[in-house]
């Protein structure tokens, strides 16, 4: 069979034997293979001309129906027409084994070079069979899960011929009103950290066919948009950009991840697709990676808008310049970077190198070895949708969803008997859970809490939607539909709630309410969900609040009012069954906030790790006004970071640290008893913390260095124990560099990140 063209090239150049020593099958990098690679790619190089360099830099969108006619005019015509010259090395948006085929078989078989297109897609918590978002997935604080999740949104990916996936986005995010935050990890770096390499390790594995390369964004620090409002300026510290924002990006590099994509917001005034700081500094520089940066959508062209390149061309320049490989929809490169080579205006070296890294990457992947690698239609049917996919998202839904009240033990909910008012249109919808990026998930296919919660059959369940939370498609017209006023539901709610024993309201935000670009400036629940809450309350006080959102939520009234809230966010194709199951305790919720949830909005941003101030106050009401806080609201968060409950109950005790100070190369432990005093069997997030009391730059209050979730059965006491060494008490210091400075530190373990369970210890130098 003819794959690619490359070979008679290579053949006639000496190269074959390069080629053919390689396996179909497994491209794994090592060090020993990548410089096999290394050669293979110079060999491709050698026969290159500058345009088809510059085509491989080039990503376009998918653009007509692949395997209908040919497009005769327009844009479709002239990416048709690039694509037969080797003039796309990439296409995003195309999904289905007969698409990638048909495009592939243009690549390999019509262009001049025969060099397989790699194809990407945002496939960010699951493909066809979607898992919860990915803020969700953080609440597990399970890595084996989250890690087993990604594979699963793999295999489909890979099944349905994409070799790529934009994921995982790693952006530590403080604000809440940004609609972004549900596709990270939250607040926390360490946290973020541990995810990425988790996530990474799950959609690459060996780069198998079942395997896809991740891309880690948005590089770099597009979380920090201004008032939380996406794509707004960034405006943040190198302190913050190095101890806060870069860690996870770093993380997710040295476990292997094969791309980066740069980001739409400026840093120092200078957009990050056109930044040598992040780029070539820092990324390619000082963490030495190798493979390649795709722009993000379009940003390329947008330095145009941020007044940072008068035109597309001078864009592409210094994109080009600065280390920004690929275009993703811009057409600056396609149009102009053969040009601007000619006239000197980028170095022949610099395309050179982005080809490299663009080639490695397919190499990698196997996609010269066979660029129909990902496509078997076979594979593809048998593959997604697969039962054991369905009861992996499962799983990882449970472990989702965190219980953030649970007065006089309402939950778990007895199994018969009862009768259930079930109210809300979130309870009743198989869409909204499919979260914000769906992929291949088709409209309806999610497991409504409603449908969960009536798999179980002993109890009497009556529903009523009480009012809207979105309407229809909200990708385009979400004010309108968010800022619902419709109240004619109430009255049937309120006489659904009247005669039942228990009233389970889903509430929240729709999937479409969240994600890119629906950042709010209100995180009250939309719409007339609050007066509904209160409405009903009235009548029957006897509540179980199941929210659905893909943010931090201001619910001060619910938290005061309502006896049991349950955090169910979006979580995807099995979510009605997860929520049902833990709230008739065949799950025993173990989720931790991945994320502080605000008292109010006004409070933003809102993170546990923050900095001391020169006057921190003691939290408590004084005298003068002269401190840092609101005249009108508190300073501590409605429910913090790291924070959920259980249906047991755990007691720490026997706090211990093995010495009170280490030195170079040494480290001490700290240990902790933690006992199951209830009398169900449960999990638990074990969280260390610590403090570093003075440093060359000021230091948060906490700083979350190691959690271990364990299971602990009733009446059980296990010993948790962490070490504490160099690495767990460095950071980018005054002498921008990361290393440990001696000094006092503290620690803490605890449940939350409010835990005021702490010891002292040192680090000594000398
Ligand atoms: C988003 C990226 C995404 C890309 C491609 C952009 O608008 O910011 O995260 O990967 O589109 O869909």
């Amino acid at each position: 069979m003819k794959y690619n063209k490359i070979s008679p090239y290579i053949a006639a150049t000496g190269l074959l034997v390069v080629l053919a020593c390689s396996s179909p099958k497994k491209s794994f990098v090592t060090e020993n293979n990548r410089d096999a690679i290394d050669k293979k790619v110079d060999s491709v190089l050698a026969l290159m001309t500058l345009e088809e360099k510059v085509g491989q830099m080039n990503q376009y969108n998918g653009f007509w129906e692949v395997t209908g006619p040919v497009p005769k005019d327009g844009a479709a015509a002239l990416k048709y027409e690039h694509l037969k010259k080797g003039w796309v090395g990439s296409m995003l948006n195309v999904k289905g084994v007969k698409d990638v085929k048909a495009l592939q078989k243009i690549a390999v078989e019509e262009t001049r070079l025969g060099i397989p297109v790699i194809f990407g897609y945002d496939v960010i918590h699951g493909y066809k069979t979607i898992s919860p978002i990915p803020l969700a997935e953080a609440a597990s604080w399970d890595m084996e899960a989250i890690k087993k999740s990604a594979e699963i949104a793999a295999a489909e990916a890979a099944a349905s011929g994409l070799n790529w996936t934009f994921a995982p986005m790693v952006d530590v995010s403080r604000d809440a009103r940004w609609g972004r935050v549900m596709e990270g990890a939250g607040e926390d770096p360490y946290l973020n950290s541990q995810i990425a390499v988790a996530r990474v390790k799950g959609f690459q594995g060996d780069f198998g066919e079942f395997n896809v390369a991740a891309c880690v964004k948005h590089f770099a620090g597009y979380s920090f948009a201004e008032s939380g409002r996406d794509y707004n300026t960034v405006d943040i510290s190198n302190n913050t950009l190095h101890n806060i924002v870069l860690p996870p990006f770093k993380a997710a590099l040295e476990a292997g991840a094969l791309t980066f994509m740069n980001s739409f917001n400026e840093l120092e005034g200078i957009p990050a697709t056109g930044n040598p700081y992040l780029q070539r500094e820092i990324l390619k520089g000082q963490w030495n990676f190798k493979g390649f940066v795709v722009s993000d959508w379009g940003s390329l062209g947008e330095m145009v808008s941020h007044g940072y390149a008068k035109d597309l061309k001078e864009a592409a320049e210094r994109a080009a310049n600065a280390g920004s490989d690929m275009d993703m929809e811009s057409y600056g490169y396609v149009a102009h970077l053969t040009a601007l080579v000619r006239e000197g205006k980028v170095s022949e070296d610099k395309i050179d190198d982005a080809v490299r890294r663009i080639l490695r990457v397919k190499f990698t992947l196997g996609l010269f070895d066979n660029p129909y690698k990902y496509c078997d239609e076979t594979r593809e049917q048998q593959t997604i949708g697969k039962k054991e996919f369905q009861d992996g998202v499962l799983d990882m839904a449970k472990k989702s969803i965190v219980l953030l009240k649970n007065d006089n033990n309402l939950l778990p909910l007895k199994k018969e008997g009862l009768k259930i008012a079930v109210i809300g249109a979130l309870a009743n919808d198989k869409t909204s859970p499919l979260g914000s990026w769906r992929i291949g998930a088709d409209d309806g296919t999610a497991v409504s809490v409603l449908e969960g919660l009536q798999n179980y059959k002993g109890n009497r369940i009556s529903y009523a939607k009480g009012a809207d939370v979105a309407i229809g498609q909200t990708v385009f017209a979400s004010e309108t539909h968010i800022n619902t006023t419709d109240k004619s539901g109430f009255t049937e709610a309120i006489s659904t709630a009247k005669g039942a024993d228990v009233v389970i309201m889903v509430l929240g935000e729709h999937g479409l309410q969240t994600g890119e670009g629906r950042s709010r400036a209100s995180l009250d629940l939309p719409g007339v969900q609050q007066e509904l809450l209160e409405e009903v309350y009235k009548v029957n006080s006897n509540i179980v609040l199941v929210l659905n959102n893909g943010r931090p939520l201001t619910i001060p009234w619910a938290a005061q009012h309502i006896p049991a809230i349950v955090e169910g966010w979006q979580l995807g194709t099995q979510s009605g069954n997860a929520i049902a199951q833990v709230l008739y305790g065949d799950y025993n919720p173990s989720g931790k906030l991945p994320m502080s949830f605000p008292k109010s909005v006004g409070q933003l941003p809102l993170y546990y790790n923050h900095k001391s101030t020169g006057r921190p106050g003691n939290g408590q009401p004084t005298e003068s006004v002269f401190w840092s806080h609101y005249i009108d609201e508190q300073n501590a968060p409605l429910y913090p970071f790291g924070y959920g409950l259980s249906y047991s109950k755990f007691e720490y005790s026997n706090f211990k640290i093995s010495a009170s100070s280490f030195g170079k190369g040494g480290n001490i432990t700290v240990s902790v008893d933690v006992k199951n005093i209830s009398n169900v069997d449960g999990k638990e997030v074990v969280q260390l913390y610590i403090r570093d009391l003075v440093g060359s730059v000021t230091r948060p209050v906490k700083e979350l260095k190691g959690f271990e979730l364990t299971e602990i059965k009733a009446g059980q006491t296990k010993t948790v124990t962490f070490t504490i060494n160099e690495k767990t008490i460095e950071f980018y210091t005054a002498n921008n560099k990361w290393e440990a400075e001696p000094g006092d530190f503290k620690v803490y373990v605890g449940t939350n990140s409010d835990t005021r369970t702490e010891l002292p210890f040192s680090y000594i130098t000398n």
